[in-house]
C-alpha cells in the first residue's frame, strides 16, 4: 500500500515543495496540519486510509467483476474507437476523450453558415487533441479517481438532455425518468444528420419531406438536387436513441398516430441493458440480447421471455411492416434498399428475410482500407462516380439504370433505416415504429 499512500498524500496536497526559482529562498511558511497516514483522519484536512477507500472499488466483486463483464461489451471489443481516432467529427461518439469533452463543454450541435463558402458547417466536433481514446470505464464514469471513494462512480459523464445532432440541435431528447440516465447512452446512440450535401450543406428538412410526399426529392436530370443518393446515404447506426424517444423519423400523415410506448417514459436504457447478467448479456456487457431480467423487474412484466406472445407478436408485426415497406421502395421494379447476407458486415442481417442492411442498392466499387469494397454489386448507377475508380468501373457505372426519388420514397428510406437499425423490431418503441412504417407504406 506504500505507493497508494503516496498518491493520496500528493492528492491531499500535504507535501511541502521547495521553491526551485532563482533568488534567495524565502522564510519557511507555517506548516500545514498533517493528516494521519494509514488510518482515516478526523477532519477534512486529514489523510484517508487508502485501503479503506480504494477497496470500496478495487475488490473482486466490484471493479474486477465489472471489468470482466465489460470484455463482453462491444464498447470494449469493437474496433470503431481505434479506426475513427483522429477524426474530429466522428470522435464525439467514438472516442472517450472527445465524449468527455463535448459533455463537459456542452458543445452545440448547431450548423453554422460559412459566409465564404456559403455552406453550412457542423459545429459538433472536438479539437484534434481530444479525438482519441477507447471507450472505457472513465468514458461514462468521468469522476473516477477524484475523491478516491466509491462516490466517484457517479455522477455519470452526461445526464443532460440531448440536443440532437441530426437536426442541428433544433430538437432535444429529454427523458427525465431515472435522473435522465438514458441521456448517457443517447448522446452517442443517436442518428447522424442527413445533409443537403449537394446544396447548402444544412440538415435536411424532414417536415418539408413529410408534408409534400408527391414532391420530387432527387431527379437525375436536375442540377439543383439537395443531395445525390449514394450507397451510404443513411442516418448512421445509432437510431435507437431517437426511436426510443419517439423522434427522428419522417412523420407522414396516415392512419396511425405518432405516440410512444410506455418504455420511453417509464424505463431507461440501463433497465433493460444493464440488468443482472444472463449468459453473456446484461450488466456491463450492455447488450440486451437474450436477457429478460430487466423486463421482469420492478413489477413491469411477469414471465416475459422469448416465447411470450408480447415479444413474438410485436416483433413479427414490425418485421412484416419493414418487409412490406422495402417491397414498396423500388424504382422500375428494382429494390432501392440494399441486401447483404454477410452477418458480420450487416449487423441487421437476421432481422428481415431479405437481409436488408439499411444502405442503398447503388453501385460503389471503392476499396476500403480493410480490403472490402463498398458495394460492387449495387444495381443503380452511382450519381457521384469517384475519380479513384478505374476507367472500366466508370464505364460500367454508366450502363446501370438511374435512380430517382420522390419525397415519399426518400422519407420511406429514412424511416426504413430508423426502424431496422433500432435492432429490437419494435421493443424499444412499438407505437412510434409502427406509425413510421405504416404511414410510409400508405404514402407509396
Ligand atoms: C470509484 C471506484 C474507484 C475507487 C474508489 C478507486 N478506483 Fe482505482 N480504478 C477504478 C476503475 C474503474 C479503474 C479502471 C479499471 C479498468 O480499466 O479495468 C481503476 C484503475 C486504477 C489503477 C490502474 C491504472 C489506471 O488508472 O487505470 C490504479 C493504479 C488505481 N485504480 C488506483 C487506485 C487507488 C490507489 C485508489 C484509492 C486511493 C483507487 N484506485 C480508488 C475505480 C476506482
Ligand atoms: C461514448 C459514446 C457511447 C456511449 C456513452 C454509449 N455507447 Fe453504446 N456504443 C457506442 C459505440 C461507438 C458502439 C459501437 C462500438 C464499435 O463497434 O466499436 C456502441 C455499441 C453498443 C452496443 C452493441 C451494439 C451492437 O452492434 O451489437 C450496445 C448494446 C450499446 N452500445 C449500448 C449502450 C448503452 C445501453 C449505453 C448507456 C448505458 C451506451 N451504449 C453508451 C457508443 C456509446
Ligand atoms: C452522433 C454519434 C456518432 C457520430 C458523430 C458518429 N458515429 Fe459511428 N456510430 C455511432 C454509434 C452509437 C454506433 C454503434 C451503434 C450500434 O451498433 O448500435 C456507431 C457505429 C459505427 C460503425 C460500425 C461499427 C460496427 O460495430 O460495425 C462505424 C464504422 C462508424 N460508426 C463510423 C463512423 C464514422 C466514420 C463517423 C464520422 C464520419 C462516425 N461513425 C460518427 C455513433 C456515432
Ligand atoms: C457506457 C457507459 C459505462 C461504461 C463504459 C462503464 N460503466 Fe460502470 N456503470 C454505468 C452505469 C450507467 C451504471 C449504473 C448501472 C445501473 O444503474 O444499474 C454503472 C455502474 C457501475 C458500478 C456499480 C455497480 C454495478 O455493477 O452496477 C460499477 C462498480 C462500475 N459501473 C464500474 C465500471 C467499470 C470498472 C468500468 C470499466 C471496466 C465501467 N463501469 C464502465 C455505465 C458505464
Ligand atoms: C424495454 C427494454 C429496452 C429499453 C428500455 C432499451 N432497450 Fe435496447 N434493446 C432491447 C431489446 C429487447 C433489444 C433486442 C435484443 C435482441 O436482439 O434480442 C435491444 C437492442 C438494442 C441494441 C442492439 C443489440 C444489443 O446488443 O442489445 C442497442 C445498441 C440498444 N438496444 C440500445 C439501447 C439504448 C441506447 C437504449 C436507451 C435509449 C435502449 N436500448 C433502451 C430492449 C430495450
Amino acid at each position: 500500500m506504500k505507493k497508494l499512500l503516496f498518491i493520496i498524500a500528493i492528492g491531499a496536497g500535504l507535501l511541502i515543495t521547495a521553491c526551485t526559482k532563482e533568488g534567495p529562498i524565502g522564510p519557511q511558511g507555517p506548516a500545514g496540519t498533517n493528516g494521519t497516514n494509514g488510518t482515516n483522519g478526523t477532519n477534512g484536512n486529514d489523510g484517508v486510509d487508502a485501503n479503506a477507500t480504494c477497496t470500496q472499488c478495487h475488490a473482486k466483486d466490484v471493479v474486477e467483476l465489472v471489468a470482466t463483464q465489460y470484455e463482453l461489451s462491444k464498447h470494449s471489443y469493437g474496433e470503431a474507437a481505434f479506426e475513427e481516432a483522429g477524426n474530429t467529427t466522428c470522435a464525439p461518439c467514438h472516442e472517450s476523450e472527445a465524449y468527455k469533452y463535448v459533455s463537459a463543454n456542452n458543445t452545440p450541435t448547431t450548423f453554422t453558415l460559412n459566409t465564404t463558402t456559403n455552406k453550412y458547417v457542423n459545429d459538433y466536433t472536438v479539437p484534434a487533441d481530444k479525438a482519441y481514446g477507447e471507450i472505457t470505464c472513465s468514458t461514462c464514469h468521468s469522476s473516477l479517481h477524484t475523491t478516491y471513494t466509491i462516490a466517484d462512480l457517479k455522477p455519470f459523464t452526461n445526464t443532460a438532455a440531448v440536443a440532437m445532432t441530426m437536426w442541428g440541435g433544433a430538437k432535444t431528447i429529454n427523458l427525465t425518468q431515472k435522473e435522465g440516465e438514458s441521456h448517457l447512452c443517447i448522446k452517442c446512440h443517436q442518428p447522424r444528420p442527413l445533409t443537403a450535401s449537394a446544396g447548402n450543406g444544412n440538415v435536411l428538412d424532414y417536415n418539408g419531406i413529410a408534408s409534400n410526399p408527391t414532391g420530387i426529392f432527387y431527379d437525375p436530370t436536375s442540377t439543383t438536387n439537395l443531395l445525390k443518393p449514394g450507397y451510404r446515404t443513411h442516418v448512421h447506426y445509432g437510431s435507437v436513441g431517437a426511436i426510443y424517444a419517439g423522434m427522428g423519423g419522417v412523420e407522414f400523415s396516415g392512419s396511425v398516430a405518432y405516440t410512444s410506448s410506455t418504455h420511453s417514459t417509464s424505463a431507461s436504457c440501463q433497465d433493460c441493458h444493464m440488468s443482472p447478467m444472463t449468459g453473456k448479456a446484461g450488466g456491463h456487457s450492455f447488450t440486451a440480447k437474450g436477457n429478460f431480467n430487466g423486463c421482469n423487474a420492478d413489477g413491469c412484466h411477469t414471465g416475459m421471455a422469448g416465447s411470450s406472445s408480447g415479444w413474438t407478436n410485436t416483433r413479427a408485426e414490425i418485421k412484416g411492416l419493414l418487409e412490406t415497406l422495402a417491397g414498396k421502395l423500388n424504382v422500375g421494379g428494382i429494390d432501392i434498399m440494399n441486401r447483404n447476407p454477410d452477418a458480420e458486415a450487416n449487423l441487421w442481417a437476421s432481422l428481415t428475410a431479405n437481409k436488408y442492411d439499411g444502405y442503398l442498392n447503388i453501385y460503389d466499387p471503392i476499396n476500403n482500407p480493410n480490403g472490402t469494397a463498398n458495394n460492387p454489386t449495387g444495381i443503380f448507377q452511382n450519381p457521384s462516380p469517384s475519380s479513384s475508380w478505374s476507367a472500366d468501373q466508370k464505364a460500367f457505372n454508366l450502363t446501370l439504370p438511374k435512380i430517382s426519388l420522390t419525397n415519399a420514397q426518400m422519407g420511406g428510406i429514412i424511416n426504413f433505416q430508423m426502424c431496422l437499425r433500432e435492432y429490437s423490431l419494435g421493443i424499444h418503441n412499438y407505437n412510434y415504429s409502427k406509425a413510421l412504417l405504416q404511414n410510409s407504406i400508405e404514402k407509396l
